[in-house]
Parts: C-alpha cells; sequence; structure tokens
C-alpha cells in the first residue's frame, strides 16, 4: 500500500490550518512538513511554535523532514510540538547513529534522509535503526523542482540493500517532483511513501491528485 504524503510546503501559509485539514479531505495519508534553517538547505520555513499551532487540524501523522544543520537541538521540541516522526538528513548529523537514537529516546520512529548528490551507501550503517530512508528525487530547498531521473536507480539499489538485509518491512520514502508519471516511475523501483506538495496544493482538485498517485 503507497502511503501519500501531502508537502504543506506548497500550501497557502497565511491560511496553513486550513490547507492542512484540506490534505487530509483530499485522501492524504500522512503530513509533510519541511523545516529549513538556511543553512543546510537555502531557504528558511518554521519552526515548533508553527508546527504545534496545526496540530489540532488533523489527526493525521506528522512527517516532520528536518533540513537543518544541529538536528539534535531540536528534536524534543518538534516532538513536543506534535512530530509523529522526524526524519534527518546524514548530511547533517556528525553523529548520525546517537541523532537517531535521539529520535527513539523520545518515542518516535527514525528516518534517515540522503540528497540526490549523497551515494546510498551512507545510509548503511544505520539501516538497523530507522524504519524509514528518505531518497531526495530534488535537491532540497523549494517545492515545485523536477525529479531527477537518476533517482530510479537509487532506489532500486536502496531496495537491493534492504533486501539483501531482510529489511523487508523498511518505508521508502521518495520527496520532490511527485506527480502522477513520476508517481508511476518511484513506485515500480521501490518506493512506498511518497510526498508530494505541489502536485497536491497546486492541483483544483486535490483528491483526485492525492489519488493520481497511488
Ligand atoms: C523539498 C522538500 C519537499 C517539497 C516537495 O526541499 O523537502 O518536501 O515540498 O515539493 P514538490 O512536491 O513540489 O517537489
Ligand atoms: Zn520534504
Amino acid at each position: 500500500m503507497t502511503i501519500i504524503a501531502p508537502s504543506i510546503l506548497s500550501a497557502d501559509f497565511s491560511k496553513l490550518g486550513e490547507d492542512v485539514r484540506s490534505a487530509e479531505q483530499a485522501g492524504g495519508d500522512w503530513i509533510h512538513i519541511d523545516i529549513m534553517d538556511g543553512h543546510f538547505v537555502p531557504n528558511i520555513t518554521f519552526g515548533p511554535l508553527v508546527v504545534e499551532s496545526i496540530r489540532s487540524y488533523t489527526k493525521l501523522p506528522f512527517d516532520v523532514h528536518l533540513m537543518i544543520e544541529k538536528p539534535e537541538l531540536y528534536i524534543a521540541a518538534f516532538a513536543k510540538a506534535g512530530a509523529d516522526r522526524i526524519t534527518v538528513h546524514a548530511e547533517a548529523c556528525v553523529h548520525l547513529h546517537r541523532v537517531i537514537h535521539m529520535i527513539k529516546e523520545l518515542g518516535l520512529p527514525a528516518g534517515v534522509a540522503i540528497n540526490p548528490g549523497t551515494p546510498v551507501s551512507a545510509v548503511e550503517s544505520v539501516l538497523e535503526d530507522v524504519d524509514l530512508v528518505l531518497l531526495m528525487t530534488v535537491n532540497p530547498g523549494f517545492g515545485g523542482q523536477s525529479f531527477i531521473p537518476q533517482s530510479a536507480a537509487r532506489l532500486r539499489q536502496l531496495r537491493g540493500m534492504l533486501q539483501e538485509r531482510g529489511l523487508t518491512d523498511m518505508h521508502v520514502q521518495v520527496d520532490g517532483g511527485i506527480n502522477a508519471e513520476t508517481a508511476a516511475i518511484v513506485r515500480e523501483a521501490g518506493a512506498n511513501v511518497l510526498v508530494a506538495g505541489n502536485y497536491v496544493y497546486g492541483s483544483p482538485d486535490r483528491a483526485a491528485a492525492v489519488a493520481s498517485l497511488r
């Protein structure tokens, strides 16, 4: 079963609560929340206060994607604000294993993300510690970018690594440039959690957009 996670990066921030609710009404499974610090990525979004302010607008799990340096300093704050799972970038963590265990000690499932230019092998040593691997399918920072075609081969490589280790329950997430056409490519290559921002929020019929990704 494919999990669809609408990304509120493409929502209207002046009515964020309503747009979060609309993602649930459209049939989304998780709410994907992009946290950017202007250092790890060249854009800034928002912090735990805003996450807390939208928590009551939906019952869907909050899938928090931290694109920030030193994520260890903010993990507890996002957990308290209502995150149901937290994903950190391997590139942003000097002590990746330690940071993943900090998330788990707070009682949340942990994910590890990598950018398109990072070898898939960068997640290898923590595969036993996470329940989700996020392969970025664009360079993170902005919504509405184009899917990077080499991502399909990277997904297959990751699926192979997981199979070898018997980790077949792992969530394999993709994020960036996902639409009906690229969704078919990534699902075929082994992704089961699809993040979509622009495609869902930019569509006049959000429910139809979500359905077309499954
Ligand atoms: C990219 C973010 C994504 C973004 C995807 O830096 O991590 O979650 O919202 O947006 P689309 O689906 O518009 O490419
Ligand atoms: Zn994201």
